[in-house]
């Protein structure tokens, strides 16, 4: 149904501003949802559920960090088919992003600029959306960052204390130290950096799952703008620290692939078609050298059957979306789901 009305859709959603479709976007999900209306989709299995760290993932598509900010359209997203959800980035409080506008469309390549800067509404407010989501039946991960004026020196701090107040409502917790909008936070990917806070998130993993008798495994999520050395070094921190997934990957910076197009040189992360290859690369790197110890969930620049399965080719064990959403439609879930 949704996969037959998108098409039409798609223009008028295209005539406004991008992040003003988006918000109305999700208002129409969220109220389509709350009427009924999605209760027409079918509920059927997609495909067979995939066991992975202790979780079970109803099919290998999810939905990537970003588009749930706050968690607040969980139940609505679940019924176009995800067999799993990962909202934030979220940080310990709540905090406005940049200024408008900060989103742009590239629709010649169907890509995306965005330089959106962590707007949300706290760690509290997602902990409470997140645990009145009723109807969905996949995973929910969730994603971590740090307050835009938190320095680099203490976001340790940040990310344990969403850490501890998402414990009991997330499958998975996904540090994210690779949005290039917040300021300096790429800097946690440097190896000596890296590790001192995978040690330490490590520590307090093992104290909350003591407590709370449940383990929540944790990913780290990595830019697509790293060089051969730098995975390498990367690769062995997360081996030797024990991380337990990776999520490959952000968004670029580099903006070869869309040379010469409208909105191109705007700041902020690229994604969206013009994203696979680079992110495909890194994905394959990463998976060489972690050789199936590290799962990695793959991500950056899928819009068709096709792609999701080159990322599985490359070694991802999962396969996460957002742009293709936007331009492809939301039937796109459906057919992933199905096809892998
Ligand atoms: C508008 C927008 C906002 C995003 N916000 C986040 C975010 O808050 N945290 C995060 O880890 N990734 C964020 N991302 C990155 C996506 O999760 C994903 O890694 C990236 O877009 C590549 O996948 P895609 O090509 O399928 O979109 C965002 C992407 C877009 C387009």
């Amino acid at each position: 149904m949704l996969a037959a009305l998108y098409p039409g859709l798609r223009p008028l959603l295209f005539r406004l501003d991008p992040e003003r479709a988006h918000d109305l976007g999700m208002a129409a999900l969220r109220l389509a949802e709350r009427i009924g209306l999605l209760d027409l989709l079918e509920h059927r299995e997609l495909s067979k559920p995939v066991e992975l760290l202790g979780l079970r993932f109803p099919n290998r598509i999810g939905l990537a960090a970003g588009l749930d900010k706050n968690g607040n359209t969980i139940d609505a997203l679940g019924r176009l088919g995800f067999g799993f959800i990962e909202v934030g980035t979220v940080t310990p409080r709540p905090q406005p992003g940049n200024p408008k506008p900060r989103l742009f469309r590239l629709r010649e390549t169907e890509a995306i600029v965005n330089r959106m800067g962590f707007n949300n509404d706290g760690i509290d407010a997602l902990v409470g959306h997140v645990s009145r989501a009723r109807s969905f039946r996949g995973l929910i991960g969730i994603n971590i960052g740090r307050n835009k004026d938190t320095p680099n020196e203490s976001a340790v701090e940040d990310y344990l204390d969403c850490m501890r107040k998402a414990w009991r409502v997330a499958d998975y917790l996904a540090v994210n130290l690779s949005s290039p909008n917040t300021p300096g936070l790429r800097e946690l990917q440097q190896a000596e950096a890296c590790a001192r806070l995978l040690a330490r998130l490590k520590q307090e993993q093992e104290i909350l799952t003591r407590s709370t008798s449940r383990r929540v495994p944790l990913f780290f999520k990595i830019a697509p703008d790293l060089d051969p050395p730098q995975i390498g070094e990367l690769a062995r921190v997360f081996l030797d620290g024990g991380l337990d997934g990776l999520i490959a990957t952000n968004t670029t910076l580099d903006r070869k692939a869309v040379a010469g197009s409208r909105h191109a040189e705007e700041t902020g992360g690229l994604s969206g078609r013009p994203l696979l290859r680079k992110s495909n690369e890194v994905l394959s790197a990463f998976a060489d050298q972690l050789s199936g110890r590290i799962p990695i969930i793959g991500v950056g620049g899928v819009s068709s059957l096709e792609d999701a399965r080159e990322k599985l080719r490359c070694g991802a064990s999962l396969v996460q979306i957002y742009t293709s959403l936007i331009y492809r439609g939301p039937g796109l879930v459906r057919e992933l789901a199905r096809g892998l």
